[in-house]
């Protein structure tokens, strides 16, 4: 049992009228400590009962069993509870012992499926600093939610389809004979690709006519014309290879790829829908569908020369993902400059008829700036996440190398901690911020970073190699000592924060307790002897081995690998 459970268990033995999930809600955690561990405070129970807040505290006093508790007092308005520590301690440390793997777990989800829409980058162009966040953000997201007992169906929804698509094919069609482009598709397929994506649109400026030839290359593949769709075949296939080698790098794996094109040929359901509800309005030759009424630009669903659109194609799939997946929630995690899309897509579910039209959940995220500066793929100044990943890898291998000169499998580890770094640094604040991002900011050693995280659990497992003992079942752990207190307290609170991180889908809570548990543990390690001989040796091993794990795990929540030597 938490410790907050505790503390809810003991007011609603005095408080039976009470639901236990009301009172678990209104404990608060006083900010100095000499207040207590826990305080319940009394206010809004003064109406009900018809009595003065203090009159309630010093009533309900009487009613506590303080078993379990080193005090329980009351101070004005308000009731503090002083935990008893040895006993406590004890408790979280058996508890993440005994199985490591599972602790801080929650049932919110009762397996209930969520199909997870993330990454989702566009065929044919590189996968961008932009793509990271959603990948990132969205695989944390994702096992955050495990953790909490959801099934998740991770869907990398391809851009695969779609008006650029066609450019793409106009400008192969136009360039691709000329010998340099010939060269660069045998090198580097997408390379050359985005080149003449990037050409076209700059071009496309003088040459009005580049539009319309792009355009007219999308409808041929919207009617099945058979070069258009060799083409697209061999777009998609070269991409992904591209793609699955940064998948690898970030240990990330989907388990649908279903992009655009596959719901390309399922939108005749929601269009005769919008058909059937009279929603789809005609304006200037193309089928929109109004959203004044909530205040939002209408939907363009099919376009004047026949084509569908890209909100079509997440009409028909969110269709698809309810009737394939019954989902609790569907999660999107796409920038925040598609908020305002999000919200037209939710809309026009629900005018559709839709009660369901509330699980669909944008998961929104900031900007991605590099060294200061935006960055976009229409122009073309792309920086590709692979070079990114690499650049970090190699500072991390520089740095392992002048820190740990011995370690053995350095090249593991410096991948490792390169990739970790990027990852940490682009989870450690709340999603919606804009993100700067500078290399030698994120791999460091010290201060708010990946490595840092990683380096302390790497010296707790360095203690414990010396320590020698990795069993602890017979070990009294109420022997650790009142320093430890802070620390083991801190372990006690990992499910609370898992709690606020998968009910935000907010993976920057994980992080920011990562980084608080490991600067409590260096505190604590440097102010306390862990191997000494004395009494309290084994406990304080055991308590090492708790942090070692609860770093590892929420590391592993952020999908981020642990060293163990490093
Ligand atoms: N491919 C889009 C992009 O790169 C993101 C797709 C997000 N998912 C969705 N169902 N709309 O901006």
């Amino acid at each position: 049992m938490d410790e907050k459970q505790k503390v809810a268990t003991a007011l609603s033995k005095a408080l039976p009228e009470m639901d236990i999930a009301e009172i678990t809600d209104k404990i608060e955690r006083p900010k100095d400590a000499k207040n207590g561990d826990y305080a319940f405070p009394t206010f809004f129970l003064a109406k009900t009962l018809h009595k003065a807040p203090q009159m309630i505290a010093s009533d309900l006093v009487e009613k506590i069993d303080q078993a379990g508790f080193d005090k329980v007092v009351v101070a004005g308005p308000y009731i503090n509870f002083f935990l008893d520590k040895a006993e406590v301690g004890s408790d979280v440390l058996k508890e993440i012992l005994n199985d490591p793997e599972h602790y801080g777990d929650l049932d919110l989800g009762h397996q209930a499926n969520v199909p997870i829409d993330y990454s989702s980058p566009n065929i044919a162009k590189p996968m961008g600093m932009g793509h990271l966040r959603s990948t990132m953000i969205g695989e944390s997201v994702a096992r955050i939610l495990e953790k909490v007992n959801y099934n998740l169906i991770r869907i990398d929804y391809l851009g695969d389809w779609g008006t650029q698509f066609g450019k793409m094919m106009a400008a192969y069609k136009m360039w691709g004979d000329e010998p340099e482009v010939q060269k660069g598709l045998k090198e580097d397929p997408i390379d050359t690709l985005v080149k003449l994506y990037v050409r076209i649109n700059t071009e496309a400026d003088e040459h009005p006519e580049y539009t319309e030839e792009g355009r007219a290359w999308f409808a041929k593949l919207e009617h099945g014309d058979e070069e258009a769709w060799k083409l697209w075949h061999w777009f998609r296939e070269m991409s992904l290879q591209r793609f699955q080698r940064v998948y690898d790098m970030l240990n990330v794996h989907f388990d649908s790829f279903n992009g655009e094109a596959f719901s390309a040929q399922k939108m005749e359901e929601p269009i005769q829908l919008l058909k059937d509800k009279g929603l789809l309005k005609e304006s200037r030759g193309a089928q929109i569908v109004d959203l004044d009424k909530y205040k939002l630009p209408p939907l363009l669903i099919i376009k004047s020369n026949g084509t569908t659109t890209y909100i079509t194609r997440d009409l028909a799939t969110a269709l698809f993902r309810k009737r394939m997946y019954g989902f609790a929630k569907s999660i999107y995690v796409v920038g925040a400059d598609q908020e305002t899309y999000f919200r037209q897509l939710r809309m026009a579910l629900k005018e559709m008829g839709f009660n369901w039209w509330d699980q669909i959940t944008h998961v929104s995220f900031g900007l991605m700036n590099l060294n200061g500066k935006k960055m976009s793929t229409r122009k073309g100044n792309v920086v590709s996440l692979e070079d990114v990943l690499n650049d970090s890898i190699d500072l991390a291998r520089k740095q392992i190398a002048e820190k740990n000169p011995d370690l053995k499998n350095a090249d593991e580890v410096a991948k490792q901690v390169g990739v970790g770094a990027v990852i940490f640094h682009d989870l450690k604040n709340y999603r919606r911020n804009a993100v700067n991002f500078k290399l030698e900011d994120v791999v460091k050693f010290e201060g708010e970073t990946g490595p840092y995280v990683q380096y302390a659990r790497a010296r707790a497992e360095s203690i414990l190699r010396k320590g020698g003992i990795r069993d602890f079942s017979d070990v009294d752990l109420t022997k650790v000592g009142d320093s430890a207190w802070e620390l083991i307290s801190f372990l006690g609170q990992y499910s609370e924060a898992i709690k606020r991180a998968a009910l935000n889908y907010d993976p920057s809570v994980v992080a920011k307790y990562a980084l608080e548990l490991a600067k409590k543990f260096n505190q604590y390690y440097a102010h306390t002897r862990i191997l000494d001989k004395n009494e309290g040796q084994q406990a304080r091993l055991a308590l090492t081995q708790a942090v070692s794990n609860v770093l590892k795990s929420a590391l592993n929540l952020l999908d981020i690998q642990a060293p163990d030597e490093m």
